[in-house]
């Protein structure tokens, strides 16, 4: 791990139990994070971007999910292995979560203000009338004036909410923020306003970020790097220059095509005929085979392993590695 990786995801495997079955959702994950850069999970709906994040912060649903193999490696400590007293002070410290329901997250009996002081005050002692400071200053920063500190959700719009939602996440200043589809419930002007608040936030504090998506116009306006994920494995990553400018993969070609079409809501649309599939009953050979429109007979023997097309350009395609 360099210096300058902050997060290092080496071959996750994550699973639920659920109606007797064995959900395999994500299936030997790798990943890596620079400090200060974002790096974007893009895929489909049930491809495993979430459990991946829930994995990271060790806050899979219990007792249905489980890690089986893996570790996390953030600042030279492998958050697997740590005990959970040590995990409860990171979390929302360190490495803090968006949640993809944003609305969820706050609690409608308590204003705002209440709920960002609480978000600070689980981790820094302080006076109380530094942390009331503290939140003002950081629902302003999130352009909200601080006279609502007292105001409820349900006086907020949605994309104010989000705000909230994300003052309350950067409020300790993490290094860490997985950010799961921020921005997917807000309308498409607001997106954007929250989208430049959050880079401007980013570089204000230095976090890394892992943005969790399925809107490839948030990847390109925010990410470096991209986990391009498929039935839970990353099946292409890269720069984003690699990933837009030379997609690869079958499913990347055919996720990064239907850009041209559309900017939005690439899930709902499917531009990629067929499903993920059942991840009770995971194909033996490549996971996308079913659906690849360049599959071959070897494709469905045995699953192909990453290869390293450019510097730092992985793909898992067997014609990849035949240099096609
Ligand atoms: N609590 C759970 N119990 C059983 N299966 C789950 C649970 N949460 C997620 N899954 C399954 O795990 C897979 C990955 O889900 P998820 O990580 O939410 O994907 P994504 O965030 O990419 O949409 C899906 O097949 C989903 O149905
Ligand atoms: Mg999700």
């Amino acid at each position: 791990m360099s210096e300058q990786t902050l997060l290092e995801v080496k071959n996750l495997e994550v699973s639920y139990q659920a109606g007797g079955k064995k959900v395999c959702a994500v299936n030997g994950v790798n990943l890596s994070l620079k400090k200060g850069e974002t790096l974007g999970l893009v895929g489909e709906t049930g491809a495993g971007k979430t459990t991946i994040a829930k994995a990271i912060l060790r806050i899979l649903p219990q007792p249905q999910g489980s890690v089986n193999a893996g570790e996390v490696w953030v600042d030279g400590e492998d958050l697997l292995k740590m005990p959970e007293g040590k995990m409860r002070k990171i979390r929302g410290k360190k490495i803090s979560m968006i949640f993809q329901d944003p609305m969820t997250s706050l609690n409608p009996i308590r204003s705002v203000g209440d709920q960002i002081s609480e978000a600070i005050r689980l981790h820094e002692k302080l006076p109380k009338s530094e942390v009331q400071k503290w939140a003002v200053d950081m629902l302003e920063q999130v352009g909200i004036p601080g006279a609502r500190y007292s105001d409820y959700p349900h006086q907020f719009s949605g994309g104010m909410k989000q705000r909230v939602v994300i003052a309350m996440a950067l409020a300790c200043h993490p290094e860490l923020l997985l950010a799961d589809e921020p921005t997917t419930a807000l309308d498409v002007t607001i997106q954007a306003q929250v989208l430049d608040m959050m880079n401007h936030l980013k570089e204000e504090y230095g976090t890394s970020v892992v943005m969790i998506t399925h809107d490839l116009g948030v990847i390109a306006e925010m990410c470096q790097t991209v986990a391009v994920i498929y039935a839970g494995e990353v099946i292409e990553y890269g720069t984003a220059r690699d990933i837009f400018n030379h997609p690869t993969h079958p499913y990347t070609i055919g996720l990064f095509g239907s850009l041209i079409v559309l900017d939005e809501d690439v899930e709902r649309l499917s531009p990629i005929p067929g499903l993920m599939p059942d991840p009770t009953d995971l194909p033996k050979g490549c996971k996308f085979a079913p659906r690849c429109p360049t599959c071959e007979e070897r494709c469905q023997r045995a699953a192909p392993e990453a290869v390293e097309i450019g510097e730092g350009h992985l793909v898992k395609c067997f014609r990849a590695k035949d240099g096609e």
